[in-house]
Formats: C-alpha cells, structure tokens, sequence
C-alpha cells in the first residue's frame, strides 16, 4: 500500500526536518511539496486546525498523486483566548513571533501565562484518508531563550527549559508534531504490514 515516498505539504524547512526525524521508523523518503513538483499555494482558509491540515494535504495530492500528508499547527495561548491559534504564521513577521508575544504578555503574571502547541497531522493516498492530533502543554516564558527549533520556541518553556534549548530528539519526543506524527507513523505501518 505505502509507496516508498511520502510527500509533505509543506516547504516549511523545520517543520520538514522534524517530521523526517519523526517519520525515521517508516524508513521511506520523505519529500517536500516543491521536492515532489507540486507549485501550488494552498489557501489556508479554514477555521480550525483540521480544516486547514486536510486543505493542504488535498491540494497537493491532487497536484502530486502521490500519498501525502499536511501538518497544521499552532500556539493557543489561555489569556489570550486561544490566540494566535490558526493564525500563528501570520501573527508576525516570521522572526518577531517570539518579541510580538512577549511585549503582548508583558503584563500577564507567571500563572496566567499557560499555553499549548496543537498539530493535526491529515494524510491521503487517495484511497483513506487518516487524520490525528497531538498537543504540548506548557507556559509562555518572560523572555526568549535558546538557539534550537524555530518560530515560538524561544519562548515555550516545558518545565525548565523552553523547546528552543532542547535538543531535536528531546523537542520530538515531547512535541505536538511529534505526537501527532507517530500517531499516523504506527497506523501507516499497521496497514503496511496488513497488506504483506
Ligand atoms: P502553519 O501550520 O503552516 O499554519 O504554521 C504554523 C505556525 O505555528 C508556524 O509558522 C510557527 O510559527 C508555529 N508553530 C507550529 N509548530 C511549532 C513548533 O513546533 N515550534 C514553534 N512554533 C511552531
């Protein structure tokens, strides 16, 4: 059933490199959307999380025809009503996520800074269609902190450390990507298996 390439909706770098990581067990090529010929811009316009995962992985199955899977996530943010939510890429200018955030929550005491990343992962082949979730729970830190990851982890603190001080394995095996992704990485080997 499962071909030996695998196509992420994505051109996002980071997002790519983990979910490789991630993926490691299906030991199939992991390809990103340009990788694979795809030169469509999916229009995220959906409402929630799922919405936009499956827009994107449908998009480019139609362009690629070639099992694929879409990654939509984001930080929710409790005193700030969930925000940025959906809309965590385009909340700023790519680089100032972390600074935005901070000045945003200048105000807000220790207790009432916590958050989660939510990631819903959508793969089809065409024929089934598997979809799965995964989310982190931590709090919003005071300043940013760390050189690994990218976007909010900066300033993501789990516990003592912000996900941008971890190193990639620590990050992936706490992370809503990660979660989310072994979720879909175990069913994609159960039906392999089926099929032998
Ligand atoms: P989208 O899924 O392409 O809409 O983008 C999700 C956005 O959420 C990213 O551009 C990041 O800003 C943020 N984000 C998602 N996952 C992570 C993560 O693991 N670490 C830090 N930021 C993340």
């Amino acid at each position: 059933m499962m071909k030996n390439k695998l196509v992420m909706a994505t051109n996002n770098e980071n997002k790519l490199r983990e979910a490789r990581e991630i993926l490691a067990p299906l030991g199939i090529e992991i390809l990103s959307q340009h990788d694979a010929g795809a030169d469509c811009q999916p229009e995220e316009n959906g409402s929630t999380f799922a919405e936009n995962a499956a827009i994107k992985a449908k998009t480019v199955y139609e362009s690629v025809k070639l099992p694929v899977f879409a990654d939509d996530s984001g930080l929710c943010v409790d005193a700030l009503g969930g925000r940025p939510g959906v809309h965590s890429a385009r909340y700023a200018p790519k680089g100032q996520e972390c600074r935005k955030l901070l000045d945003e929550m200048r105000d807000i005491p220790e207790e009432r800074r916590t958050a989660h990343f939510h990631c819903t992962v959508v793969y089809t082949d065409g024929e089934r269609t598997i979809t799965a979730d995964g989310t982190l729970n931590g709090k919003i830190a005071f300043e940013e902190r760390g050189e690994n990851g990218f976007g909010y982890d900066p300033v993501f603190l789990c516990g003592e450390k912000t996900l941008a001080e971890m190193t990639a394995d620590e990050k992936n095996k706490l992370s809503h990507r990660g979660s989310a992704l072994r979720v879909l990485c175990d069913l994609l080997k159960g039906n392999d298996d089926a099929d032998k």
